[in-house]
């Protein structure tokens, strides 16, 4: 189902050396003995999801559908970046209004951007999903208390059949609220961290409530894990992917530029990034993840690719199908000479970019890696995000990192805390 490719010798990254490591991760990882491995409920979630738990996000979609126009989603990093990049992925470009619009909150502090959303929603039937795992992050508890005090003031206490709450089943702030004012809860599982939830209710219900297929996103990921959950390196993409950047980064490839050709994949390039740079970017050690689009960024950003400085490595998420295109047709007077392109579709021009960029790159001392996927929709953007957070751990534990915990996040919390004088933090 996706395919990996690299221009560098297999021989010298899969030594019996790495064989051997990559054995003994994997078999902490399935057994549950490495670190952070009360983190490790995303790894078999897909194949456990009942039928029961989808009928009911499905149920409570079709009521935000029938309720609102406007499913406003509050949350910030892995309470939303999931959710965010399947729905970019698979709406189209222009004609947005699929079943409802989705609309995302809470993952910045923009009071310009919040007032406006509520200028924008005030002739619209609206109705808000707020998501926290920990329910206490300030920034969607910011945004949720002004669009809470809105939804109240516009419907008064059928407010309350408009709210529906992702969070922790036990503790947190939101919970309590919830809890108090009755609110719809879905619940964000103990062993799983934000960045890995994409398939729990964090993701599923505003995926499904924006009208996508989410029992094929779930069969992808089911896939996905079934799949890859072996330890031989000539068929695990995950395992080669994994293996492939950590020997680059150990020859000081330090920095990876995930590049696509598809500009509707820009977030889950976004996603892409949280999990790696959170899950890896730890005790002074890790690849910085940053992404570019093609062929726009090659004329921005190419430059520095192609002759700055050489600690970057360049992985490329190729969509080897597309299902809408356009072909070169043969022009009569031919004034932009770009005949010689007739007969070529747009995508086929991509893929010529794709191998004309790699080459260059790959002469210019940046190693490449390539990343097959069949093509963009519920089910191999399901099988490719599990693909993703698999082989992250994976890369994680090379490192010798616990990719499940992010330490690195509450020095600036603190630090803004007290600069606000936030009770507790006054000293
Ligand atoms: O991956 C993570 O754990 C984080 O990025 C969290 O998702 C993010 O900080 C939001 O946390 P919470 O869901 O507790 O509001």
């Amino acid at each position: 189902m996706i395919k990996v490719t690299y221009s560098g010798d297999r021989e010298a990254i899969f030594t019996d050396e790495r064989i051997n490591q990559l054995k003994e991760i994997n078999h902490n990882l399935y057994t549950k003995q490495g670190a952070g491995s009360e983190f490790l409920g995303w790894l078999d979630w897909p194949s456990n999801i009942s039928d029961e738990f989808l009928n009911r996000i499905q149920e409570t979609a079709k009521e935000i559908q029938n309720q609102a126009n406007v499913l406003i989603v509050v949350g910030i990093g892995g309470s939303y970046l999931g959710a965010k990049a399947v729905i970019e992925a698979l709406q189209p470009y222009f004609e947005k209004n699929h079943e409802l619009e989705v609309i995302f909150a809470g993952h910045q502090v923009s009071g310009a951007y919040l007032k406006q959303l509520m200028d924008y929603v005030e002739d619209k039937e609206v109705a808000l999903n707020v998501i926290s795992k920990s329910g206490t992050t300030t920034e969607p508890a910011l945004a949720f208390r002004f669009l809470q005090q809105y939804l109240e003031d516009r419907y008064g206490e059928a407010a309350a059949n408009r709210i529906y709450v992702t969070t922790d089943e036990n503790k947190g702030a939101l919970l309590n609220l919830a809890k108090e004012k009755g609110y719809n809860r879905f619940v964000v599982p103990d062993d799983v961290g934000g960045r890995y939830s994409v398939f729990t209710a964090v993701g599923l219900l505003p995926i499904a409530v924006a009208g996508f297929d989410i029992e094929q996103l779930i069969q992808g990921a089911k896939q996905s894990e079934t799949e890859l959950a072996h330890v031989d390196v000539e068929s695990n993409p995950a395992i080669q992917y994994a293996a492939v950047r950590h020997q680059l980064y150990e020859q000081g490839y330090t920095n990876e530029v995930l590049a696509t050709f598809e500009p509707k994949l820009a977030y889950v390039q976004e996603w892409w990034m949280q999990l790696y740079g959170e899950s890896e970017g730890k005790d002074q050690k890790g690849i910085f993840p940053v992404s570019v689009i093609y062929t726009t960024d090659l004329h921005s950003l190419g430059q520095y690719i192609q002759d700055g400085k050489r600690d970057l490595l360049e992985s490329f998420l190729i969509i080897d199908e597309v299902d809408e295109d356009l072909e070169v047709f043969e022009a009569e007077n031919n004034a932009d000479q770009l005949n010689y392109l007739a007969g070529l579709s747009l995508h086929e021009f991509n893929m010529v970019a794709y191998q004309g960029t790699s080459n260059a790159h790959l002469s210019g001392g940046v190693p490449q890696i390539g990343i097959h996927l069949k093509q963009i929709d519920e089910y191999h953007l399901g099988y490719l995000l599990y693909f993703y957070m698999l082989a992250c751990a994976y890369s994680a534990y090379l490192l010798d990192i616990n990719p499940f915990n992010q330490p690195g996040v509450e020095e600036y919390k603190t630090n803004i805390f007290k600069l606000l004088k936030k009770p507790g933090y006054e000293d």
